[in-house]
Order: C-alpha cells, then structure tokens, then sequence
C-alpha cells in the first residue's frame, strides 16, 4: 500500500500525486493534511510512519516545503528509512543501495511532472542486497 502525507507546504503536490495514482487505479492511504490551512510536519510524518510500519510492503511518499524537516522527522523512527529525492538517479539509488521505504518529495521546489518521475522510478526499483544489506542493518544499531 501506498501512504501520503504532506503539510500545508507539500499539500498540492501531494494532491496530484494522489491524482496520478487514482487515475492508474491504484489505492492510496492519504494521512493528510487535507487543506492548505498551516499545520506542522511532525505530525504528519508521525501518522504516515505508522501506517508504512503496518506491512514491509508499504511505501510512503511525504512531502513538505523543501523535503529536509518531513525527512528529519520521518527518520526519528528507526524502522523507517526516508529518502529525500531531488531526481530519478537519487529515487532509484534510494531503493538499490538504501533499501528506502519512504520517498520524500519537496513540494514548494519540484512540479508535477518531475515528482511523478520520481515516484515511478521509486517504486519499480529494487533493494540490490548484498553489501547493501549489511550496511543497512548496521542502521539498527546507531545507538
Ligand atoms: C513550512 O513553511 C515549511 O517550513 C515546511 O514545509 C518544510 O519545508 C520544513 O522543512
């Protein structure tokens, strides 16, 4: 399953990118916010992690102003791995070598048809394993 979440900053992207989905049939968990009314992003990585940790499946796409405080925040939950993708190379290389389970995107700074590149890209790409799977379980013991 696929979560959105956003802020304020990253709702209309958010939007479309809940467009696209819906227009290719595919199902996703929205979290919110569901206005461009200001919120904080905290609260919103917190709702989406929650629902990604539900099944090892389960892929988030959050996006805030610039990505970095959605990023920040994400990853304060070790099981999650958030990814801030500026391209295609950064979104396929997050999944290859970072096994990534949440994309972020960032909504003030990247349009509709970039970020739905990403998003393709993200989720038909692969962890690669091998060396890439011991550095990221060494991820689980960071302190
Ligand atoms: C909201 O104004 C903005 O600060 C937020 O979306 C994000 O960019 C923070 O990192």
């Amino acid at each position: 399953m696929i979560i959105l979440a956003s802020d304020h900053a990253g709702f209309q992207l958010k939007e479309q990118i809940k467009e696209f989905f819906n227009n290719e049939n595919i199902t996703t968990i929205d979290v919110g916010t569901y206005s461009k009314d200001k919120v904080d992003y905290p609260d919103f990585a917190k709702a989406g992690n929650e629902r990604v940790l539900e099944s090892p499946q389960n892929i988030g796409i959050y996006i805030c102003g610039t990505g970095i405080g959605m990023s920040i925040a994400a990853n304060r939950n070790p099981k999650i791995r958030a990814a801030l993708c500026m391209n295609s190379t950064f979104a396929s290389l997050a999944r290859k070598h970072n096994d990534a389970n949440v994309l972020i995107l960032p909504g003030r700074y990247m349009n509709r048809i970039k970020a739905i590149n990403i998003v393709k890209t993200f989720l038909t790409t692969d962890f690669e394993k091998g060396r890439h799977a011991i550095r990221v379980r060494k991820l689980n013991n960071m302190v």
